[in-house]
């Protein structure tokens, strides 16, 4: 079986056409600004324009045509209400035209999901990106979330700090090249509440510190990181002695950075689990993963009909 999967959950919009064991196409265009942010209407906007070129290279990318693909996925959030539209409608225009099944899938399920192409069997997923971080699993056939940022995304954090610091966007691989230069670890509030985190207080302080001139910037990358990473570990390890599962994969954008894998590598490493961090294109937000989920709820017998994803629409 293939599917057809639309990512537009944010400022990415990603198309991906997956059999059951491989990725045939993942396509992409990302908006982005010279500030960062986004801008709900222009996302949709871009996503609306963008659609049918991506859908095209896809299908060249995949070798074949429309009218091969079995089913077809969406994001249906959660998102951006304008970006979601969009894609739910090209969803549903493409199943009515050419007669195929369709089914809205869980974008941050959907980020661990697709590891399960690659052999993960059932783990605990730390899912950090710009605008989410969440720990999440399946207990009792669904899955729950175990912990997330009662504020700010991981990547949204490091991203502003960039800023402050003069380093444009996307800040996350910037930030991570000059902690490695970092060595004087400077105090930053950790703040870990339960099994959720908060990222605003370290972002708050580290800015404050920055500003006084008194402190290295490589010091305070270095310790920002160090400070961060350490709670995001602290709530997966959390979720792995809960759950007693056996496997953790990252996921998500700021999975490309090498100190918060070498963290996590070395936790799991000491409490006997599997880690796995799929290819980064798999990773960040993409169009592969929704059509994998989508396929993977397809076969679990999961339906939608046309009508069911025009309501969940209104309520988001
Ligand atoms: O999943 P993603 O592509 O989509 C959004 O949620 O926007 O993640 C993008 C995020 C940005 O915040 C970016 O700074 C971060 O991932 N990122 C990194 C690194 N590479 C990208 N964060 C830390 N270290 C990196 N090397």
């Amino acid at each position: 079986m293939i599917a057809l999967g639309i990512e537009g959950t944010a400022h990415t919009l990603g198309i991906g056409i997956v059999s059951e064991e491989k990725v045939l196409a993942n396509v992409f265009d990302t908006l982005t600004t010279e500030k960062g942010g986004i801008h709900p209407k222009e996302a949709a906007e871009h996503h609306a324009k963008l659609l049918k070129p991506l859908l095209k290279k896809a299908l060249k990318e995949a070798k074949i045509s429309i009218e091969d693909v079995d089913v077809i996925a969406f994001s249906q959030g959660p998102g951006l209400g304008p970006a979601l539209r969009v894609v739910a409608t090209a969803a549903r225009a493409l199943a009515i035209k050419y007669n195929k099944p369709i089914v809205g899938a869980n974008h941050c399920i959907a980020h661990v999901e697709i590891t399960k192409m690659f052999g993960v069997k059932d783990p605990v997923g730390l899912y950090v990106s710009g605008g989410n971080t969440q720990v999440l699993a399946l207990e009792g056939g669904r899955y729950r979330v175990f912990g997330e940022t009662l504020d700010i995304g991981i990547g949204n954090a490091i991203d502003t700090f960039a800023r402050e610091l003069g380093l444009g966007f996307p800040g996350g691989p910037k930030i991570e090249k000059l902690a490695q230069k970092g060595k004087k670890y400077i105090e930053l509030p950790y703040a870990v509440k339960g099994m959720d985190l908060s990222f605003s207080g370290i972002l708050t302080e580290a800015v404050r510190k920055y500003k006084t001139g008194k402190y290295k910037v490589e010091d305070l990358a270095y310790s920002f990181q160090e400070t961060a990473f350490a709670a995001l570990v602290e709530v997966t390890e959390r979720a792995v002695a809960h759950t007693g599962k056996e496997e953790v994969v990252l996921v998500g954008g700021v999975a490309a950075n090498n100190r918060l894998r070498e963290m996590l590598k070395i936790m799991c490493e000491d409490r006997g689990v599997k880690f796995f961090v799929p290819p980064y294109d798999l990773c960040r937000d993409n169009g592969a993963m929704i059509a994998y989920t989508g396929l993977r709820m397809f076969k679990a017998g999961i339906k939608f009909d046309l009508e069911e994803t025009v309501v969940k629409q209104k309520f988001r």
